[in-house]
């Protein structure tokens, strides 16, 4: 009906649809006119093994409800496959959520380096490997939507996810820079923390909190970050239980770490500053590096000057 947010002549690849959050995101997608790429190597939560039923499962309740969509087996680190099955079957890419997930828990001591080569390997070179291989068509037609998945593991650290948090981390870098060289050409990534009961948090959220936390109620917030009238690039936000929200990193005021441009910076000027450097009471976001290095400037200008207040504060030492 009128007014609805459409998705019709767009063509979405969504990469781990076969269960979780990405099977609600290709749902959605498809209810409102996109034709779906249902990727899912159908392996186990750990990595292992592979099999065409989840995609193909996906796909014939996408059908059955009357939308468009076609399976892909490929595992997301051969990216420029699975993109390949949206150009061969639809000819065209719009729409990339990078959502294939596993996990292989372990504390750092245990962490094998195939631990933290597969997950690293899934989680982060796959999202790099989907989003290269459709940037160039996103590219050609001036239009994308990228999404990349962190985790609150990766923002605040969770015990014994040491591969997995490094990973989700990453692809905030990686969503950071995808927006600025994608901006140009109308193509925005953003990237989505989201929480959600599935196989991966079975058993380790709390049963009370597990039943509110249902996949279908994000999946509208990462189809919006899709739409075409949605204007956000490079934004992370969180969703779960029904809410949704912009993260962002902040940085304190700081302090000037000498009195002039002439002095170093001695381990006890570090010290007795410490507490202003650490200070988060006058925190702001920035948008750019070009805005901290702009920082910078100020800062050399402040020292050229014999220092300001912020100098002179920094120095008011308790010990001669
Ligand atoms: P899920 O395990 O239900 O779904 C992940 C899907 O990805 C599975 O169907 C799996 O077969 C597929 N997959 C795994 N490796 C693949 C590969 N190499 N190529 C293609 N497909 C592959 O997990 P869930 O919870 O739906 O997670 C989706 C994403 O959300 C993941 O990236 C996960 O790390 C992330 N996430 C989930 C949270 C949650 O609370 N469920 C929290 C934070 C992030």
């Amino acid at each position: 009906s009128a007014g609805k947010l459409r998705f019709d002549g767009r063509v979405a690849v969504v990469t781990g649809a076969g269960a979780g959050l990405g099977r609600e995101y290709a749902l959605l997608l498809a209810s409102r006119g996109a034709k779906v790429v249902v990727n899912d190597l159908g392996g186990t939560h750990s990595g292992e093994g592979a099999s065409q039923r989840a995609a193909d499962v996906v796909v014939e309740e996408i059908r059955k409800s009357g939308g468009e969509a076609v399976a892909d087996y490929n595992s997301v680190i051969d990216g420029a496959k699975v993109i390949e099955t949206a150009i061969k079957a639809y000819g065209r890419v719009d729409i990339l959520i990078n959502n294939a997930g596993i996990l292989r828990d372990r504390s750092l001591l245990k962490t094998t380096e195939q631990d933290w080569n597969l997950v690293n390997d899934v989680h982060l070179k796959g999202s790099f490997k989907c989003t290269q291989a459709a940037f160039g068509h996103m590219k050609s037609q001036n239009f994308g939507r990228i999404v990349m998945t962190s985790s609150n593991s990766g923002i605040f650290g969770n015990f014994g996810q040491g591969n997995y948090a490094a990973a989700k981390m990453g692809l905030v870098g990686l969503a950071n820079t995808v927006a600025i060289e994608g901006a140009r050409n109308n193509i925005f990534c953003n990237v989505i923390i989201p929480t959600a009961a599935s196989r991966m948090t079975e058993g380790i959220i709390p049963e009370v909190l597990f039943n509110e936390l249902k996949p279908h109620l994000i999946a509208p917030v990462v189809a919006y970050l899709c739409h075409e009238s949605c204007e956000d690039n490079g934004s992370y936000i969180e969703s779960a239980a029904g809410w949704a929200a912009k993260v962002q990193t902040v940085r304190g005021k700081g302090s000037v770490l000498r009195p002039s441009l002439d002095d170093t910076v001695t381990l006890e000027y570090v010290k007795n500053a410490w507490s202003k450097v650490t200070d988060m009471s006058q925190a702001k976001h920035l948008n750019s590096m070009a805005e901290a290095t702009g920082y910078l400037l100020e800062v050399i200008e402040k020292l050229k000057a014999g220092g300001g207040d912020a100098v002179e504060d920094t120095f008011t030492f308790d010990n001669k």
